[in-house]
């Protein structure tokens, strides 16, 4: 049986690979992705996203969200990911893009929880700004997700800031409304993103595997140094992704996480470890096992897509 997932994105380099990953996982069944205006803005995170699933030839739904965080300005990244959200690399633009759904994202999401006989994960990997919504819109919708699988927040540190993650800083008001629910939710921030680092090895290996080891590979040359170091692509999504379909490889510990929304701390998680905590906070991985995870992976999306 496989999980039902929502993906949520703002492609995004890492998106890209996240998404990718999660389409061809077997464990997994995403029924549908929507965008949020982060890494870059709306129009170019969504055209990223139907360009990817038409690459891939997959006929997943897409659907395009929030354009702004729910009270802040948009801070973009575009340093990391470039202009258009995925540097140089040049996706086919198809005529058509027969995926992208004329409703709004938040609407979609509703409509998919609430006609899943499965309880739905949802995977958010950018600002937390359409999942406020929908908590909030349509509160019916709680009691059939099974839990938040996110990349946001740190115990421990930041990259916005020296004490916010990016997705929660863009929209630190969302991710309160989030963290404050009772809903299950698996925290994958900086502290086991930035251990699950990549080798420039393991992405050679990946080069050579037809036109999406190409594309990934392509697309970390584009990466910016502050998510790179010389040897390592930081690929913060996909943990998410390697979460639900290895969830062996990751160890954590429970906690509650409080956002903070105004002031120089901003977007920093507060984490107070407690055993009846309902965020269950990512803190150490096998990092061979997730490298070897990341090339057999992407081996399978090739021989699935050129085989
Ligand atoms: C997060 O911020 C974005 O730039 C990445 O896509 C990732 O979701 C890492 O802090
Ligand atoms: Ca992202």
């Amino acid at each position: 049986m496989k999980t039902p997932i929502i993906i949520d994105t703002d492609p995004g380099i890492d998106d890209v690979i996240a998404i990718t990953a999660g389409l061809f996982a077997e464990e997994l069944d995403v029924k549908l992705i929507t965008t949020v205006g982060g890494n870059v803005g709306i129009e170019n995170t969504t055209r990223n996203a139907v360009n990817l699933v038409n690459f891939l030839g997959k006929d997943t739904p897409v659907a395009k969200g929030a354009d702004e965080p729910l009270l802040n300005k948009l801070v973009t990244a575009s340093a990391v990911h470039g202009e258009s959200g995925v540097g140089g690399y040049q996706f086919e633009e198809k005529a058509g893009i027969a995926n992208l759904s004329n409703r709004h994202a938040v609407e979609e999401m509703r409509d998919v929880i609430l006609h899943s006989n499965e309880p739905v994960t949802l995977v958010p990997i950018g600002p937390l700004t359409n999942i406020a919504l929908l908590i909030k819109m349509y509160p019916e919708t709680k009691s059939n997700i099974k839990e938040i699988v996110l990349m946001g927040g740190a115990a421990q540190g930041g990259n916005r800031t020296p004490v916010a993650e990016f997705n929660i800083f863009v929209d630190p008001h969302a991710a309160k409304i989030v963290f404050d629910e009772q809903i299950k939710i698996t925290m994958c921030g900086l502290d086991i993103t930035r251990l699950t680092s990549i080798t420039t090895e393991n992405v050679r290996e990946i080069e050579g595997y037809g036109k999406v080891g190409d594309m990934v590979s392509r697309l970390l040359s584009d990466y910016d140094s502050t998510t790179s170091t010389q040897n390592h692509f930081t690929i913060h999504d996909l943990c998410t992704i390697f979460y639900l379909t290895r969830p062996e490889i990751f160890k954590g510990k429970r906690a509650t996480v409080n956002v903070v929304t105004e002031g120089e701390a901003s977007g920093c998680t507060v984490t107070h470890y407690t055993e009846n905590g309902h965020v269950f906070v990512c803190l150490d991985a096998d990092v061979e096992e997730f490298r070897r995870e990341f090339v057999s992976t992407f081996k399978k999306v090739y021989e699935t897509m050129e085989g």
